[in-house]
């Protein structure tokens, strides 16, 4: 197995072969997965702990998945109303789960580089689930996983992310992880919320969805992301739909058997139509969920290694 870092802080910098090769496992549990069996002595001894500083649903709780499926014994730190509200720092805290020697630390944090600061602090290997508008590798790598078991590749496939790309670690992510592996990425939204500095990391730019979805192999659809806009980026939720919401119409531009992605949570009838969402043949959105949970293991496995007795 091809993964020499000790920690997953983010999908820029990692090899191709890195990459395959987490995909590769992670396709192997899907397998595990489906077929109703668990490998818990794998992790058995082993300690996760979940820390997220922002809400999360799927992303945490297929972690604690993940982990538990392969044994670790996992614990979801309460942030809320854990000590960092006493203003307790993030290196205290770093601190103190050494103290406790966790194997495996997964942080959600609202600022970028949050992960970062930590896995030079802690003993335990990190995994970034997101940090403020930077990166989100794990769901990056189940949405590539997602892809090449739909068209047997990445290479080569036309990739339209649309929506507030500029609030979203997770276009960030999967920008980096297509490029790499050889898949043209367009980005579309209005300018307000396409970053100016897209065009430089190698993907094209359309402003206008016909456009941009004309002849796409994926359409992958991203939430917009109030909660982190400063001032109105955008007019009311209805003009958006009309101009940037995905209904069957502006799909039927892109590719006739093209793939619909939302990583989720979805903002039904404000970037995505509630039909297009739930369509049972373009859709692929209830299958990422499925995917991040395999993908999730395939990560725990691969950074626990190194540490792992009997290995
Ligand atoms: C994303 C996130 O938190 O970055 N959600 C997720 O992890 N599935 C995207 C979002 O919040 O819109």
């Amino acid at each position: 197995m091809h993964f020499p870092h000790r920690h997953l802080l983010q999908i820029e910098g990692l090899h191709p072969p890195e990459i395959s090769a987490l995909l590769d496992l992670a396709e192997s549990y899907v397998l595990l997965n489906r077929s109703g069996k668990t490998q818990r002595d794998l992790l058995r001894g082993r300690t996760l702990i979940n820390m997220f500083f922002e809400d999360s649903t799927r992303t945490r709780t297929s972690f604690e998945l993940a982990g538990k499926r392969l044994g670790a014994d996992v614990l979801n730190m309460a942030v809320s109303t854990s000590s960092v509200n006493k203003g307790e720092t993030l290196l205290d805290t770093a601190a103190t789960l050494n103290a406790m020697q966790c194997d495996l630390l997964v942080v959600r944090h609202d600022q970028s580089g949050a992960p970062h600061l930590l896995a030079q602090k802690v003993d335990a290997a990190v995994i970034n689930a997101g940090d403020g508008t930077h990166e989100h590798p794990t769901q990056a790598l189940l949405d590539a996983l997602t892809i090449r078991r739909r068209r047997g590749r990445l290479e080569g496939l036309v990739v339209a992310i649309c929506g507030d790309v500029l609030h979203s670690r997770v276009a960030r992510s999967n920008i980096h992880l297509l490029l790499a592996m050889g898949s043209r990425v367009r980005v579309v939204g209005p300018p307000t919320l396409i970053p100016a500095e897209a065009a430089a990391l190698g993907v094209e730019v359309f402003h206008d969805m016909r456009d941009g979805l004309k002849d796409a192999d994926i359409v992958m659809m991203l939430r917009l992301q109030q909660e982190r806009m400063r001032r109105g980026l955008v007019p009311s939720s209805r003009e958006y739909f009309r101009f940037y919401g995905l209904d069957f119409e502006k799909l039927s531009l892109a590719k006739p058997d093209a793939l619909v992605m939302h990583p989720g949570p979805m903002n039904r009838g404000v970037e995505i139509d509630s039909a297009v969402a739930d369509d049972p043949v373009r859709s692929v959105i209830k299958e990422q969920v499925e995917m991040g949970v395999a993908v999730r293991m395939a990560v725990l496995d691969t950074l626990s290694r190194k540490t792992r007795r009997n290995d």
